[in-house]
C-alpha cells in the first residue's frame, strides 16, 4: 500500500486543471448497457473507480478500451445480468448497473453494497423505486435479483433526494410504458449531464435538475459520444488549497455554476475568488474568518466538500460549526485532524471547530475518500512532516493529485509503505 509524504507550510501557486468528474462518468458508463452499440467517452477522469466500472462492464459482456482520457464501450456483446460481490464490494457505485440491465434485458442480479466508512448507504428507494415500474425484487444470498415481464410507467417519490437513486431510475424508466415522474429527485450537475446524455440517446427525460423529472418511455435509443462535465469536488478540494496556504491558485476547465454555495463560502472565509467563463481563481488570505456550513442535497453545500472546507475552519479565527444531513457518519476525519492540532468537538451530526493557530505534521490514516483529501489538505498546511497511509482511497476520486500539488509548489511525494517502515 503506497502512503503520501508532506512536508507543510508552502502557499500553493500556479494553474491547475480539473479533471472530469468521476460522478458524472460513473452513470454514463452504466447507461451505455441500455443498448447494443459503440460508445465514445472524452474527458474521462483516469481514477481507480472508474477503472472498477470499466471491469464490471467488461465481465457482463462489454468491450472496453481506453487511450488516455478517451475511453469506448462497445455494448453488443452484452450478455450477461450479473454484477458479482468481488466488483461490487469495491465501489457501491456499481449498483448503477442496475437500472439499465432491468430496463434492457428485463433482469439484473448485482451483488448488494456493503455499507461503507461513510455511513450505512441503503438502497431501499432505488429498489421500491423498481418495484413501483413493475419489478419483483428479491433479495438472497446478499445478492439483489430485480426481474420484470414489462415496467410500466409510474410515480416514484423519493424520501429524500437520492443522487445515484434517480440515475438509476431514470435509465430504469427509459422503455417503461408510458410516463414516469420522479418526485423530490436529485439535482446534481451529474444528474443533469446523465439526462443530457440519454436525451442525445433517443430518451425524453424533461425536468433533470428540477426536483421533478419526467421520463416517458420510447422504445429504442441509438449510442452516442459524449464528454464528461469537469469535477465540481476536485475543483473545490484546490480551491480550498489556494485558501488554506495563502497561495493563488487558477483552476481551469472547472465550471463555476456547479460550486456557487462553496464560492460563496470561501468569500464569506475571506478568500478572494474571481471568476471567468472556465476557470476560476483563488486568493487565500488571513485572517480566515470562521463561517458555519450545512450540508444539503444540490443546490446546497455538498456533503463532499465538507471534511475538505473543515480543514479550513481548524486554522480560523473563531468558532466554526458544521453540520452534515445527508450521512450519519461524515465526521471520521476528525479524529485523524485533531491528532495535528485541530480543536474540534463532535456533537451529533454537528462538528464546533475552534481555529487554532496553526496545524501540526503527524502519521495519519486515509478512512474514505473525502477524508483523506482532507488529510492532504492538512499536510500542506501543517508545521512539519505528514504522512498518509492508506491513499489507495484518494486514488479512488483523485486524479494524479500528487503531481498537481506538486506542480503548485507542495513538497508532497509517494512512497510505498513499505520502504517506509
Ligand atoms: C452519491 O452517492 C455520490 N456518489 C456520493 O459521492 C455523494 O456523497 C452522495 O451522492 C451525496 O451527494 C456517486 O454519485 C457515485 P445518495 P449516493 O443516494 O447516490 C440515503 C464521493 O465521495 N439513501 O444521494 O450513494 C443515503 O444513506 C461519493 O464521490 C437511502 O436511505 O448518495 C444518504 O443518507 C461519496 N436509501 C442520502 O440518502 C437509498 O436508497 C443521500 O444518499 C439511497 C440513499
Amino acid at each position: 500500500m503506497d502512503a503520501i509524504l508532506i512536508k507543510g507550510g508552502r502557499a500553493l501557486n500556479g494553474e491547475v486543471r480539473i479533471s472530469g468528474a468521476k460522478n458524472a462518468a460513473l452513470p454514463m458508463l452504466t447507461a451505455t448497457l441500455l443498448v447494443a452499440g459503440k460508445f465514445r467517452f472524452s474527458n474521462v477522469p483516469d481514477l481507480k473507480d472508474i477503472e472498477s466500472i470499466l471491469q464490471l462492464l467488461a465481465t457482463i459482456g462489454a468491450e472496453v478500451d481506453r487511450k488516455g482520457e478517451e475511453v469506448t464501450v462497445d455494448t453488443r456483446g452484452v450478455d450477461n445480468f450479473e454484477a458479482p460481490y468481488e466488483l461490487v464490494r469495491r465501489m457501491r457505485a456499481s449498483v448503477l448497473v442496475l437500472g439499465p440491465l432491468l430496463a434492457r434485458l428485463k433482469r439484473a442480479r448485482v451483488s448488494l453494497p456493503g455499507g461503507c466508512a461513510i455511513g450505512a448507504r441503503p438502497i431501499n428507494m432505488h429498489l421500491d423505486g423498481f418495484e413501483r415500474l413493475g419489478a419483483k425484487i428479491t433479495l438472497e444470498h446478499g445478492y439483489v435479483e430485480a426481474a420484470a415481464e414489462t415496467l410500466t410507467g409510474e410515480e416514484i417519490f423519493f424520501d429524500v433526494p437520492t443522487v445515484t437513486g434517480t440515475e438509476n431510475l431514470m435509465m430504469a424508466a427509459v422503455f417503461a410504458k408510458g410516463t414516469t415522474v420522479l418526485r423530490n429527485a436529485a439535482r446534481e450537475p451529474e444528474v443533469t449531464a446523465l439526462a443530457d446524455m440519454l436525451n442525445r440517446m433517443g430518451a425524453q427525460i424533461s425536468g433533470a435538475g428540477t426536483p421533478n423529472i419526467t421520463v416517458s418511455g420510447v422504445d429504442t435509443l441509438v449510442p452516442v459520444s459524449a464528454e464528461i462535465i469537469p469535477d465540481r469536488i476536485e475543483a473545490g478540494t484546490y480551491m480550498v488549497a489556494a485558501a488554506l496556504t495563502q497561495g493563488n491558485i487558477r483552476i481551469t476547465g472547472a465550471e463555476p455554476d456547479h460550486l456557487k454555495p462553496v464560492i460563496s463560502k470561501l468569500r464569506e472565509a475571506g478568500a478572494g475568488v474571481e471568476l471567468a467563463p472556465d476557470a476560476i481563481t483563488v486568493t487565500g488570505s488571513r485572517p480566515v474568518s470562521s463561517v458555519d456550513i450545512k450540508t444539503l442535497p444540490f443546490p446546497g453545500f455538498p456533503t463532499d466538500m465538507q471534511a475538505q472546507f473543515m480543514v479550513l475552519m481548524s486554522i480560523a479565527n473563531g468558532l466554526s460549526v458544521i453540520t452534515e444531513t445527508i450521512f450519519e457518519n461524515r465526521f471520521i476525519h476528525v479524529l485523524e485532524l485533531q491528532r495535528m492540532g485541530a480543536d474540534i468537538q463532535i456533537s451529533g451530526n454537528h462538528a464546533m471547530v475552534k481555529g487554532a493557530e496553526r496545524l501540526s505534521g503527524a502519521p495519519v490514516m486515509a478512512s474514505d475518500l473525502r477524508a483523506s483529501a482532507s488529510l492532504v489538505l492538512a499536510g500542506l498546511v501543517a508545521e512539519g512532516t505528514t504522512r498518509i497511509s492508506r491513499v489507495y482511497h484518494l486514488d479512488r476520486g483523485y486524479e494524479s493529485i500528487e503531481q498537481k500539488f506538486g506542480q503548485l509548489g507542495a513538497n508532497i511525494k509517494r512512497i510505498s509503505e513499505t520502504a517506509s517502515s
